[in-house]
């Protein structure tokens, strides 16, 4: 599994720092169409009915609020994260719906601490990103993904995606270029953190080039929808 030299997983020194401007970031740098985008993710990801589901990269916990809000209470749920102060604001967030209802681990997507076919449904709301773009442990994470989904399982990702349109695509990257990056690094005080966010949003893939991805990895069936004219994806994989 590959470290940088100082023993950090990529990303991992940026997302344990940016959690105390990262929930307020998110939702000026989208105008608050986040939530909704994750909201209709938690829809997806809860579509089958799950036994058991996992907010992978849960972050602060913003999906995992949605699932949890909206999920039987029979249903079990994960949140697992390699960030610790993500995960203490996660922690805060989800007491809401009392000790115990959500299961958060502090623990890495290339090596998850969970049985072979253990889930029903893994959601990944903006962190798919991290795990896949410029990332040496892509094919990892994918191969992790697969494991612990029950055959059958659905992966849902939201993800930042490219439009078609090519004028709103270069609108889109002038955004990221002028907005996320100074922005969000002149508000997080993070300037690497956000500059990286925005780099790999400009480059990241198509919807049809993560349907590629997500098929060599080994999931059989794919389904994207656009949302925003392409800005951003929900993407569900069959494995
Ligand atoms: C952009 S944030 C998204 C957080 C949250 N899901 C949301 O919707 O706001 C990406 C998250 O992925 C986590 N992350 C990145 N790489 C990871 C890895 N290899 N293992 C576990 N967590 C990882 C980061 O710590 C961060 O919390």
């Amino acid at each position: 599994m590959f470290r940088d030299e100082s023993g950090h997983r990529p990303t991992q020194k940026i997302f344990t720092e940016v959690p105390p401007k990262y929930d307020l970031l998110n939702r000026i740098l989208t105008l608050n169409m986040d939530e909704g985008w994750r909201k209709k993710t938690a829809k997806a990801v809860l579509e089958n009915n799950p036994s058991r589901v996992l907010d992978l990269c849960c972050g602060t916990a913003d999906l995992t609020m949605h699932i949890a809000g909206n999920a039987r209470k029979e249903t079990e749920l994960f949140g697992l994260d390699f960030s610790h102060t993500m995960l203490a604001r996660a922690k805060e967030k989800v007491a809401v719906f009392g000790e115990g209802r959500v299961n958060l681990i502090q623990g890495d997507a290339g090596n998850m601490p969970f049985e072979s076919n253990y889930f029903d449904a893994v959601g990944i709301s903006f962190g798919f990103r991290n795990l896949t773009f410029e990332n040496p442990d892509a094919q990892l994470h994918m191969k992790e993904v697969l494991r612990i989904l029950k055959p059958g399982g659905r992966f849902v990702i939201v993800e930042t995606s490219q439009p078609q349109n090519k004028i709103i695509r270069f609108f889109y990257h002038l955004y990221h270029n002028l907005i996320t990056g100074p922005i969000g690094g002149l508000i997080s005080g993070n300037r690497q953190a956000y500059n990286y966010l925005a780099h790999s949003a400009n480059h990241y893939y198509t919807l049809d080039d993560l349907s590629i991805l997500l098929k060599n990895a080994g999931f059989s069936e794919t389904n994207g929808t656009p949302l925003l004219m392409g800005a951003a994806a929900i993407m569900v994989a069959e494995k």
